[in-house]
């Protein structure tokens, strides 16, 4: 890509990370489910092969297990509005969110293991955890593709330099961890039971945190089937100590703290340090529901009929955004709001979010961006509308259609500090921030000197029919619009998920990893072919052989 508007900013650099379905294997009913492929920019110009003047992009479908099988044999692979399930398993797609940890990279599914890839070629290098290890949720057989019901967002724990995440099964919570290297261990947390599904987690310096998110699977939409209720309007918050967790032997049990918020979770951050309460920032996704999408016929929320250029968009949200910034109380079961972010005006359809993740910047964040699209009653259908009924609140909706926005809010207190406009045709996507001198001296690694997400750049991807690009905002003046745009002439990229910041690329390093090969002692259910085809695609992957599409 080159600069196309401004100047590059002196010092910004890293890599930003975005993962995302990969088009050609978008044959289902939802947009979410193609396989993992992932896209680097590099910061820097000049580096990775690009000429002095331009910024390398490189993309690349992740060779796993899923994407190789299905690749060899794609009769056998079916895509529903939950995913896509073969006699081999389900797919893990991998195509989500990255997870930068330290040098190392992860792409995440909600209902498969991280995978780890190598950040500078973008190839599969093991998924998290032998089978074994995890609890999978095996309703129809699944000899060589489990599907573990886990999270899009675990987190990294830095002061144990571990991950941690969740297993769900029946409904039943499980706390994951993982040191890298060794086996996975779970303990079931008593009393949490998770209503609908867990998009994310998150985590202070003692406590784990997971709530109920709004993505509602019922049985009979596996086989084709309408959705008969909306997602439900909140759900459950639970608090695991993570020194409980650790003074308890792997798979017994271990208590938590229970809470119930509203309106819907999907996103939500936890302030790092806890020394003066467990605060957390909740970006609630009011009467929106990701796992509807739009299918020839449907009408829109203004009775027209919908664009087929939108068939399978996912139900933009029906009321305006809110976030909260909500405080915990263990001791007490107490649940303080103590702010909240709410502009029927203005703020429609938050889409994804830029902050500081550097240990500093978690436990002292002062940022917190935003990207909206506006509200948008194109992206609303009547199905969905009789499907929330008088939840939605139709005097909230503006007159018109409003423009797409980047956002700053003041993290302790929500209040719109900055914005800036984008033109109504943008599709801006998941941004990140960038520190101004990262690896600063005296902070951790990802943190520049003045940690907390305003000292430094927000970064954005911005889908649009007429060509993709890349806008630079300063992060503590996003209202004064880009000071640097990146593009390429004729250069599209179709629909992309979460993104992440990386310090640098390098190659990954040789350490102990999950083979494949040694997941293959069920493969005598699958019929001959089949098996035969599960021991190819081990042997393709020990001996590095392409994906070979
Ligand atoms: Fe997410």
């Amino acid at each position: 890509m080159r600069i196309t508007q401004g100047s590059w900013p002196e010092g910004l650099r890293g890599e930003l990370i975005i993962s995302a379905p990969d088009p050609s294997t978008l044959d289902g009913p939802h947009p979410f489910f193609g396989e993992g492929l992932t896209y680097r920019l590099s910061l820097q110009p000049g580096t990775f092969g690009a000429p002095s003047d331009r910024f390398a992009w490189r993309q690349r479908v992740i060779d796993s297990p899923s994407a190789r099988l299905r690749a060899k044999r794609p009769d056998v692979f079916e895509a529903t509005m939950i995913g896509v399930q073969s006699p081999f398993g389900v797919v893990n797609s991998a195509n989500t969110a990255p997870l930068p940890w330290g040098d190392r990279l992860f792409t995440t599914w909600d209902v498969g293991r991280p995978t780890e890839i190598d950040p500078v070629t973008l190839g599969f290098l093991g998924e998290v955890g032998h089978r074994d290890q995890w609890q999978p949720f095996e309703v129809m057989p699944q000899p060589v593709l489990p599907l573990i019901m886990s999270t899009a967002h675990p987190v990294i724990d830095p002061d144990r330099d571990v991950m941690w995440t969740v297993n769900t099964l029946w409904g039943q919570l499980h706390v994951v961890r993982w040191d890298g290297e060794g086996p996975v261990q779970w303990w079931p947390i008593e009393g949490a039971i998770i209503p609908q599904s867990v998009h994310t987690i998150t985590q202070t310096r003692n406590w784990i945190v997971v709530a109920d998110c709004a993505f509602k699977v019922e049985p009979q939409v596996l086989s084709g089937g309408e959705r008969t209720e909306p997602n439900n309007y909140g759900g459950p918050v639970y608090l695991i100590r993570k020194d409980a967790l650790e003074a308890t032997a792997p798979g017994q049990p271990v208590p938590c703290s229970a809470f119930e918020l509203a309106p819907e979770m999907n996103h939500y951050y936890g302030v790092y340090d806890d020394s003066d309460g467990i605060q957390v920032l909740f970006e609630h996704t009011e009467n929106s529901d990701i796992a509807m999408a739009q299918r020839p016929g449907d009408v829109d929320a203004l009775g027209r009929p919908c664009d087929p250029a939108l068939m399978g968009l996912y139900g933009f949200p029906m009321s305006p955004d809110r976030t909260t910034l909500v405080q915990f109380d263990p001791s007490t079961g107490k649940v303080t709001h103590r702010a909240e972010s709410l502009d029927p005006q203005r703020l429609w359809t938050r889409q994804l979010n830029a902050m500081d993740w550097s240990t500093e910047g978690m436990s002292n964040p002062v940022s917190h961006h935003l990207v909206h699209q506006g509200w948008r009653p194109e992206a609303i259908t009547q199905r969905l509308l009789a499907l929330y009924g008088d939840r939605v609140d139709r005097t909230l909706w503006p007159e018109e259609e409003t423009p797409p926005l980047v956002v700053t809010l003041e993290r302790q207190d929500l209040t719109v500090t900055s914005e800036y406009e984008l033109a109504m045709d943008d599709f801006p996507s998941s941004p990140i921030f960038v520190p101004r001198d990262p690896d600063a001296a005296g902070t951790s690694r990802y943190a520049g000197s003045d940690p907390g997400g305003h000292d430094g750049w927000v970064v954005v991807p911005i889908i649009n029919d007429d060509g993709f690009r890349v806008e630079v905002f300063d992060a503590g003046d996003v209202g004064s619009g880009p000071v640097a745009t990146l593009a390429e002439p004729g250069m599209k990229v179709p629909f992309i998920l979460h993104s992440a910041w990386m310090l640098r690329a390098e190659p990954a390093q040789d350490r102990p990893r999950l083979r494949f090969a040694d997941e293959l002692a069920r493969v005598g259910e699958l019929p001959d072919d089949l098996a035969r085809v599960a021991h190819e695609v081990a042997a393709d992957l020990d001996e590095g052989v392409p994906i070979g599409r």
